[in-house]
């Protein structure tokens, strides 16, 4: 017998006025649903999301998530179908919570991603517990009425209750754990007589505290805030911003201007790490002691070792960066890139599913696609690799201690010898062995006095 955790994910979110499921909306780079799934605690007997509304796309973001290993514990869907209030959710998922096993349930919305996970912690070990907020203007949350030891009483959706009721400013987070046998019986006996024609969750929550003690815990109200609208999603990314960046400041990490710079749930930071003005950092991140990252970078899916400068405005995504490495300003490093210790990549340099070992430099305007470049090897100014034919992507392997001169073209497949030299303006189109002189230049001719003739030819023509 265990915690089974539900997720409502059903709601079409009209406010969000969008194509995309509200629950996938993002919060610093990650998805609401994705935030309240990470947030559970080891050891449950699984997740439940109650699903309809852009079901496919939540369907593939799980599944995505599933093998990227984001999420804590086996997750599985239910379709609510037309969904019909939020006691329906969870009537829906009657079948698979008896499958699961569960013997208590824990139940969260997927429009609530800042709940932290010590919250959720505490709710998933609680026998039967309630999360509410104290709010000044408590609108048209739920209130909760609570017997005079704090124990739940009772919960009135705004629209059903009397004056008196509304004036409570104690009110219902929509989290709550609760006695799977005891929930499961409320459930069969809910009714929508009520202002919305709704199953209430919140009615069978009720009938449960009629019959167990039911604690109401009270939480930050930021924890609970849901996200209903772009005004909600932008809130609740500024609250998620300071929390992530009052915690990395405490770990050692400089943020020269707070407010423009954004770093995800996901990104993980060494002691000393310096990030400049509007660096923004999603999805799966680690920077290593003393990196300092330039002005506009922004970084995603990547990890830096210790003391890796990145100049302004560089574009990094699905890249390993060596220790001490150098890259930008204005580099874009895709995906597959692997720079090793010390390499430097200098400004408008593009590489992709490149790997340049220890000591490798590419200093200026290149793209270095589907390649291997050896230790110690400089590649010059305007250095391409031709690594597409049309149709298939070639290989370009590049020894060591290689110089490869500038305005070089090398049509893949290539493999450059260990010491080659390359000379400048040349058109690789086979193998280079090792330690040899390559060159593929048309001699250079000089016509003496040619230039002022062809001036006089074009005055002229236009006199
Ligand atoms: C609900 C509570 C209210 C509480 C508030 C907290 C009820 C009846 N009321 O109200 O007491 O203060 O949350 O935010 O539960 N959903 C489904 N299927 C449905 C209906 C909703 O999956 O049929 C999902 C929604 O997508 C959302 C969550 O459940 O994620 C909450 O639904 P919502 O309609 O926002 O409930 P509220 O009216 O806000
Ligand atoms: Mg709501």
């Amino acid at each position: 017998m265990s915690t089974v955790a539900v997720i409502l994910a059903a709601g079409l979110g009209t406010r969000m006025k969008s194509r995309l499921p509200k629950v996938l909306h993002p919060i610093l780079g990650d998805p609401s649903l994705l935030w309240v799934l990470r947030a559970l605690p080891p050891g449950l007997g699984g997740a439940v999301v109650v699903v309809h509304y852009g079901k496919e796309l939540v369907l593939e973001a799980l599944a995505a998530w599933e093998s990227a290993g984001l999420l804590p514990c086996p997750v599985t869907t239910v379709d609510q179908g037309e969904p019909l209030g939020t006691g329906h959710a969870l009537q829906v998922c009657i079948p698979e919570l008896d499958r699961l096993g569960a013997s208590r349930v824990a139940i969260l919305c997927g429009d609530v991603p800042l709940t932290s996970s010590a919250t959720v912690a505490r709710l998933c070990a609680a026998e039967a517990l309630l999360l509410a907020m104290d709010l000044p203007s408590p609108g048209s949350y739920g209130r909760v009425i609570q017997h005079p030891d704090g124990r739940l009483a009772g919960l009135v959706e705004a629209k059903d209750a009397t004056p008196a009721q509304l004036a409570v400013n104690r009110v219902n987070g929509g989290a709550y754990a609760l006695p799977w046998p005891a929930l499961r019986k409320a459930l069969q006996g809910l009714k929508n007589d009520n202002a919305q024609k709704e199953y209430y969750l919140t009615d069978a929550v009720a009938a449960v505290a009629q019959e167990i003690p039911v604690t109401v815990e009270v939480c930050d109200p930021e924890e609970l805030a849901g996200m209903n609208s772009r005004h909600d999603q932008a809130a609740l990314q500024l609250a998620a911003q300071r929390r992530i960046q009052r915690h990395w400041m405490t770990e050692g990490v400089t943020f020269l201007h707070p407010d423009s710079t954004l770093i995800g749930p996901r990104v993980e930071l060494q002691c000393d790490v310096l990030l400049e003005p509007g660096v923004r950092m999603e999805g799966s991140v680690r920077l290593g002691e003393g990196c300092r990252i330039g002005q506009g970078t922004v970084i995603s899916d990547a990890v830096l070792g210790p003391g890796v400068e990145v100049r302004p405005y560089c574009v990094i995504e699905r890249a390993l960066v060596g220790p001490g490495a150098k890259v930008g300003p204005f580099a874009r490093l895709r995906e597959g890139t692997e720079l090793a210790e010390g390499v430097h990549i200098g400004n408008f340099v593009e590489t992709k599913k490149a790997r340049l070992h220890r000591g490798a430099k590419a200093n200026h305007l290149a793209y270095l696609g589907d390649t291997e470049i050896g230790e110690g090897t400089n590649v010059g100014a305007g250095v391409i690799t031709c690594n597409y034919d049309g149709v298939n992507k070639h290989r370009t392997l590049i020894g060591r201690n290689v110089f490869v001169a500038s305005d070089t073209q090398l049509v893949a497949p290539a493999v450059i010898g260990d010491g080659a030299i390359i000379g400048a303006g040349t058109t690789i189109t086979g193998d280079v062995p090792a330690d040899a002189l390559a060159l593929s230049r048309a001699p250079q001719v000089n016509l003496d006095g040619s230039a002022s003739r062809i001036r006089s030819r074009q005055k002229k023509a236009t006199s």
